[in-house]
């Protein structure tokens, strides 16, 4: 039996500090300090996010090694995010990442965000499947809305993606214009629940065949908002439900849509879905749905993989650690990464 891989990961791209420990494909602990003081703001403030990592990574690092029940000393390891993201959090987690590696004589995994949320699918659980090589990944988030065609760990392209706002902004900035605090995304799936998806109809984007945009949408949005209201003051709290699940159902078709004209180009029927918004209750239905209706073969991610998180940047980690492909001492973070590099 080979020797098992500890691997120590660090994830500060945006406002979650997180830690998560894994041994070979199993996660022993994935901790996370969420930053509420961006909820005020409206959005996540980049200079409140990284002060808040510099308090944070000690103890989450600390906690995670604690949960997972081993000794710094066991580290085989350490896996850092090296971008996208906002530079000064990601520096906080360079940083710490090179530190501990260096003061306890280990090597450095340096892992893309993106390719991490997509490679979450890999991480062992009885619950959910691996999907094989090459499937197309949906990734939806903050700050990304791609179709990714996946042909290996580390062998990843964009067949589409938004020439503008991401979805999970298209989420919280309509979240904004109905009062919501931020993130609004996982309160409008809460409230769209209750609500009927039928009940207003936004208009959808023309842009290329597995190209997204999402500005207009949010433009329309707020227009329509501000009409009503005119017409009726109390429009959104009278309306509430039916506003959610309308802007959601328009979002999540044109996400299908999109996914569907992919499947058909490519011929994979292997369809995943990652990143922040994978956790939003229609899309995951939705997805599912297609396994009876065209035959696909869907990888809907366990809940607390979606939203920012280290195991994703462990799971990462372990499969560059097979490949012996560490990072060089000098490294340093990349706000600005691709899926495809
Ligand atoms: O991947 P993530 O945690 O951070 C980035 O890398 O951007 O994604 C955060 C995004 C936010 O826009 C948030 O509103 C959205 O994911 N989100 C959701 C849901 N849960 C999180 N959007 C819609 N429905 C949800 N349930
Ligand atoms: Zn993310």
């Amino acid at each position: 039996m080979p020797k098992p891989i500890y691997i120590l990961a660090i994830e500060s791209s945006c406002d979650d500090t997180s830690a998560s420990v894994i041994c070979n494909d199993n996660i022993l602990s994935n901790t996370i300090a969420n930053q509420t003081i961006h909820a005020e703001y409206g959005g996540v403030v980049p200079e409140l996010a990284s002060r808040a990592h510099q308090q944070n990574i000690v103890p989450v690092v600390q906690q995670a090694i604690q949960k997972a029940n081993i000794d710094k000393k066991d580290l085989n390891a350490i896996a850092f995010t090296r971008g996208p993201g906002l530079m000064g959090s990601l520096l906080v987690g360079t940083s710490f990442a090179k530190s501990l590696a260096l003061s306890l004589n280990i090597p450095l995994l340096d892992i893309n965000h993106m390719q991490g949320h997509i490679l979450a699918h890999f991480i062992n659980d009885t619950d959910t499947t691996k999907p094989p090589f090459p499937f197309l990944c949906l990734t939806i988030s903050g700050g990304h809305t791609q179709i990714v065609k996946v042909e290996d760990y580390f062998k990843m392209s964009v067949l589409g993606e938004t020439i503008d706002d991401a979805v999970g902004e298209a989420f919280d900035k309509s979240a904004k214009v109905l009062n919501l605090p931020y993130p609004g995304g996982p309160l409008i799936d809460k409230y769209a629940k209750k609500g009927n998806p039928l009940a207003y109809k936004f208009t959808k984007p023309k842009v290329g065949p597995m190209d997204f945009s999402f500005s207009g949408l949010k433009t329309a949005f707020l227009y329509f908002i501000q009409k009503k209201e005119t017409e009726n003051p109390l429009f959104i709290e009278d309306n509430l439900f039916d506003i959610c699940a309308s802007l959601q159902h328009t979002i999540v078709t044109i996400l299908m849509d999109k996914l569907k004209v992919a499947v058909k180009e490519t011929g994979i029927n292997h369809v995943a879905i990652a990143g922040g918004v994978s956790a939003n209750s229609e899309i995951r239905k939705k997805l599912k749905e297609t396994e009876k209706t065209y035959n696909w073969k869907t990888y809907i991610p366990k809940l607390e993989y979606t939203t920012d998180n280290a195991a994703m940047i462990a799971i990462s980690g372990y499969y560059k650690f097979l490949e012996n492909n560490f990072s060089n001492s000098d490294i340093s973070a990349n706000a600005r990464m691709k899926v495809d590099n």
